[in-house]
C-alpha cells in the first residue's frame, strides 16, 4: 500500500494550477447518460473517482474514451439499467446515474449505496423527489429499484439542501411531462455547472444557484461539448497550506465567487489574499490569529474545507471552535491530528482547537478525502517527518497532490510499498 512521507518544510512559494472538480464532473459524467450520442467533457480531473464512475458507465454499456484531460462518453448503445452493489459502494455518486437512468429509460435499478466513513448519507430525498415526479420506487435485497411510465412535474421540497438529490433530481426531471420546482434545492457552484451542461444539450433549467430550481421537460436532448469548472476545494486546500507555511502562492485557475467563504476566513486569521483575474494570490502571516468556523451548505462556509481549516487552526495564537453541522462524522481526523500534538476537544457537533507552537511528525491515517489532505498540509509544519497512510483516499479527489506540493517547494514523496 502506498504512503505519503512530508517533511517539514519552507515556506510554499510559487504557482499551482487547479484541475477540473471532482464533484461538478460526476454528475456530468452520469448526465452524459441523458442522451442518444457522443458528449465531450473537458477539464476532467485525472481521480479515481471519475474512472470509478467511467467504468459504471462502461458496464452500462456506454463507450468511455479519456485521455487524462478530455473525457468522451458514447451513450448511443446503453445495454444495461441495472448499477451492481460492487461498482456503487466504491463511490456513493454512483447513486447519480439513478435520475438519468429513469429519464431516458424509465426504468432503473441501483445497489443501494452504503454509509461511509463521514456519516450515514440516506438516499432518502433523491427518492423523495423520483417518488413526487410518478416513479413506483421498490427497495429489496439491498437495490432501489425505480420505474414511471412517463415522469410529470411536481414541486419538490428538500427537507435539506443535498446536493445530491437536487441533481438526481434535476437529472430526472429535464424530460418529464410539466415543470419541477425544486424548493430548498442546494445552491453550490456544481449544481450550476450540472444546469449549464443540461441547457446546452437542450434542458429548460432556470433559477441554478437560487434555492429554487424550475425545470420544464423538454422532448429531446442533444450531445454536447462542455468545460467543467475548476475544483474550489481543491483551490481552497492550497490556499490554506500557503497559508499554515506562511508561504507565498498563486493559486491558478479559480473562479472567487466559489471560494468566498475560504477567502474570508483566511483573511479573519491574518493572512492577505489578493484576488486577481483567473486565480488568488495567498500571502501567509507570521501570527495565525484563532476564528470560529460553522460548517452550511453554500453559500455558507463548505464541509469540504473543514478539515483543512481545523489543521491550519491547530498553529493559531489562541482557542477557535468549529461546528460541523452538514455531516454527523466528520471529526474522524481530530485523533490523527492529537498524534501530531494537536490540543483538540469534541463537544458534540463542535471541536475547540487550542492552538499550538509546533506539531510533531508522527505516521497518521488518512480516514476520508478531506481529513487526508488536512494530514499531509499539517506535515508541512510539523517537526520531523510525517507519514500519510491510506492515501487511496487522498487519490479520490486530489490531482497529483504530491507533485504539485513539490513543485511548490514541499519536502514530500510518494512511497509505494510492495505487500
Ligand atoms: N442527506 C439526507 N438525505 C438525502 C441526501 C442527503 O439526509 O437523501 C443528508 C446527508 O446525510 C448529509 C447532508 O444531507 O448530512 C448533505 O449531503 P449532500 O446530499 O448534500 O451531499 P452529497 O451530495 O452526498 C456532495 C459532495 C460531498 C460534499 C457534500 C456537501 C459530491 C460527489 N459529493 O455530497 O463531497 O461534502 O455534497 O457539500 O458532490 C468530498 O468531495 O470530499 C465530499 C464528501
Amino acid at each position: 500500500m502506498a504512503y505519503i512521507v512530508v517533511k517539514e518544510s519552507k515556506p510554499l512559494r510559487g504557482t499551482v494550477r487547479i484541475s477540473g472538480s471532482k464533484n461538478a464532473v460526476l454528475p456530468i459524467i452520469a448526465a452524459t447518460l441523458l442522451v442518444d450520442g457522443v458528449s465531450v467533457i473537458k477539464s476532467v480531473p485525472d481521480l479515481r473517482d471519475v474512472s470509478v464512475m467511467s467504468d459504471l458507465l462502461r458496464y452500462l454499456g456506454a463507450k468511455v474514451e479519456y485521455d487524462g484531460e478530455t473525457l468522451i462518453v458514447d451513450a448511443r448503445e446503453i445495454k444495461d439499467t441495472e448499477a451492481p452493489y460492487n461498482l456503487v459502494n466504491k463511490m456513493r455518486a454512483s447513486f447519480l446515474v439513478m435520475g438519468s437512468l429513469l429519464s431516458r429509460f424509465n426504468t432503473a435499478k441501483i445497489s443501494m449505496p452504503g454509509g461511509c466513513a463521514i456519516g450515514t448519507r440516506p438516499i432518502d430525498l433523491h427518492l423523495k423527489g423520483f417518488r413526487a415526479m410518478g416513479a413506483e420506487i421498490v427497495s429489496d435485497h439491498g437495490y432501489v429499484e425505480a420505474h414511471a411510465e412517463k415522469l410529470s412535474g411536481s414541486k419538490i421540497y428538500l427537507d435539506f439542501p443535498s446536493v445530491g438529490a437536487t441533481e438526481n433530481i434535476m437529472m430526472a426531471a429535464v424530460r418529464a411531462e410539466g415543470i419541477t420546482t425544486i424548493e430548498n434545492a442546494a445552491e453550490e457552484p456544481e449544481i450550476v455547472d450540472l444546469a449549464n451542461f443540461l441547457n446546452k444539450m437542450g434542458a429548460k433549467v432556470r433559477g441554478a444557484g437560487t434555492n429554487t430550481i424550475k425545470i420544464t421537460g423538454v422532448e429531446k436532448l442533444e450531445a454536447v461539448e462542455h468545460t467543467v469548472i475548476p475544483d474550489r476545494i481543491e483551490a481552497g486546500t492550497y490556499m490554506v497550506a500557503a497559508a499554515m507555511t506562511k508561504g507565498d502562492v498563486f493559486v491558478d485557475n479559480v473562479i472567487i465567487d466559489h471560494i468566498k467563504p475560504v477567502v474570508a476566513k483566511l483573511i479573519e486569521v491574518g493572512c492577505t489574499v489578493e484576488e486577481h483575474e483567473n486565480g488568488v494570490r495567498v500571502i501567509g502571516t507570521d501570527k495565525i490569529m484563532p476564528t470560529n468556523i460553522k460548517t452550511l451548505p453554500h453559500p455558507g462556509f463548505p464541509t469540504d474545507m473543514q478539515s483543512q481549516f481545523m489543521a491550519m487552526l491547530c498553529m493559531a495564537e489562541g482557542k477557535s471552535t468549529i461546528t460541523e453541522t452538514v455531516f454527523e462524522n466528520r471529526f474522524m481526523n481530530v485523533p490523527e491530528l492529537i498524534r501530531m500534538g494537536a490540543n483538540i476537544e469534541i463537544n458534540g457537533k463542535s471541536a475547540i482547537v487550542e492552538g499550538r507552537d509546533k506539531l510533531t511528525g508522527s505516521e497518521v491515517m488518512a480516514t476520508d478525502l478531506r481529513a487526508g489532505a488536512a494530514l499531509v498540509i499539517s506535515g508541512l509544519v510539523a517537526e520531523g517527518e510525517t507519514i500519510v497512510k491510506n492515501i487511496y483516499h487522498i487519490e479520490r479527489g486530489y490531482v497529483d497532490l504530491v507533485g504539485k506540493l513539490s513543485r511548490l517547494g514541499a519536502e514530500i514523496c510518494k512511497v509505494e510499498e510492495s505487500v
